[in-house]
């Protein structure tokens, strides 16, 4: 039989075990950076470097709907996000994040957060030892919620955290996690969309132009305001991501306390330099594993071919290590960024193309400002890191420093 036409094993269990290693190792054997293979029963094309970006993001070759499987729509995105859709349904609910996300507003989500992080900061000085993990999350939510125009009263700053954690910790392993994750988006979208009836209604004043009062009163095209809960879903994936930075504040820690000599130029407040730190976090640490989409007709790729309802996938960890894109990918080293400033289709942490005609995150600027900001604060933050167990596991999906980047004897500014 034909190599091509031969039918593959399905390596969904493989994917489950291995985690992030699991698409690179076996793309390591293809000189065309192409592999053929099945996930979740179907066959699926895997690809990777910025030509293969502008592949899988041409919207006559992938669609989203039906593509993101019902346990990862039950945690991390929710049902009917912007996400699944595809075409005009897309667009139109898409435009109401790219305002909420421009760069004057992501400057004031900057100004909350870092003063929800001083704050933080002087109570840590007072306690035993820190979880510089955790306690993001808290920071962030704070600074969020205060920013969209959530009401203090309506949320528990710890609680939310908590449940927004686990939303992200849970969406790709069964088991324990899994049901914490499920469990959090149920309670979640159940208050928010209290919280919107509440902002329609008048009960609750929501700030003119806030998150939440556009959210509220946000059309699709040709339709009425979105139903309560698909309102908190979209809520939640403004809330849920902005927590997430917290993966990437943990390692920046991490990254700090491996290669020292990046602290004196954020202290110094070296602006180009933050950004650099803050680009070369996303790309060398492991957070998105790949992306995928539904197949809408045969795709080929380098000589490789995928029916119309099958999978390709965009292997974005393996991106990011791909020796003929950076060179000395293994190496952690921000300046390469400052050299040159990467290609929109090259650092792809937070997937690929332009955000306002295809999938691409809304909040990419949001991640890399709050980034940069966090960053110049871990360099200047006076502490002691114990002993603690720092691996970065990559069979775990989404992984972290398994002690949560510990800290103590923290000093007042
Ligand atoms: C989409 C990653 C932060 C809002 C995405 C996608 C990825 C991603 C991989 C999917 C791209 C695709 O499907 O092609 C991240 C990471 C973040 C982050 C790693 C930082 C930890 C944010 C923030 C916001 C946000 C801060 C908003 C405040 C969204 C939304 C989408 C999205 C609404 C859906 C876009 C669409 O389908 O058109 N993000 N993101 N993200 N992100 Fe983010």
């Amino acid at each position: 039989m034909d190599a091509h036409r031969r039918p593959l094993m399905d390596r969904t269990p493989a994917l489950l075990v291995e985690g992030y290693a699991w698409l690179p190792d076996r793309m390591r054997d293809s000189t065309r950076s192409v592999l053929r293979t099945r996930l979740l029963g179907r066959p699926a094309l895997a690809v990777r470097g910025p030509d293969a970006v502008r592949f899988f993001y041409d919207e006559s070759h992938v669609h989203r709907h039906g593509a993101i499987p019902a346990p990862v729509l039950d945690t991390l995105f929710g049902q009917g996000a912007v996400h699944t859709l595809d075409g005009v349904a897309h667009r139109t609910r898409k435009e109401l994040f790219l305002p909420l996300l421009e760069a004057g507003r992501v400057a004031r989500l900057t100004e909350h957060v870092t003063e929800a992080w001083d704050e933080a900061v002087r109570s840590w000085s007072g306690r035993e030892r820190v979880v510089l993990f955790d306690e993001a999350a808290v920071v962030l939510t704070r600074g969020v919620c205060e920013w969209a125009g959530v009401p203090p009263r309506a949320v528990d700053p710890q609680t939310l955290a908590r449940d927004l954690v686990a939303m992200v910790d849970g969406f790709a392993t069964p088991g324990p996690r899994h049901l914490r994750a499920r469990r959090a988006r149920t309670r979640q979208e159940t208050r928010m969309a209290g919280l919107i009836e509440e902002v329609r209604s008048g009960e609750v004043a929501a700030p003119e132009d806030s998150v939440l009062e556009r959210v509220a009163r946000h059309r699709d095209t040709g339709q009425g305001p979105l139903d309560p809960r698909t309102a908190a879903v979209e809520l939640l994936n403004v809330l849920r991501p902005t927590v997430a930075v917290s993966w990437f504040v943990a390692f920046a820690a991490h990254a700090l306390h491996r290669w020292p000599a990046h602290r004196e130029r954020l202290r110094a407040g070296d602006a180009a330099f933050a950004t650099a730190f803050a680009h070369e976090v996303r790309r060398f640490y492991p957070f998105a594993p790949f992306l995928g989409g539904r197949t809408v007709t045969e795709l080929t790729w380098h000589g490789e071919s995928v029916p119309a309802g099958g999978i390709l996938l965009l292997d974005v960890y393996g991106q990011h290590h791909d020796e003929e894109l950076w060179g000395d990918p293994y190496t952690f080293r921000p300046e390469r960024f400052l050299d040159r400033p990467p290609g929109p289709d090259e650092l792809i942490p937070q997937g690929g193309g332009d955000p306002a005609a295809g999938h691409r995150c809304p909040g990419e600027r949001v991640t890399v400002g709050l980034l940069e900001a966090l960053a110049v604060r871990l360099a200047r933050l006076e502490c002691t890191v114990p002993a603690q167990d720092l691996r970065i596991p990559l069979r775990r999906v989404p992984t972290r420093p398994r002690s949560g980047f510990v800290v103590t004897g923290v000093r007042a500014p």
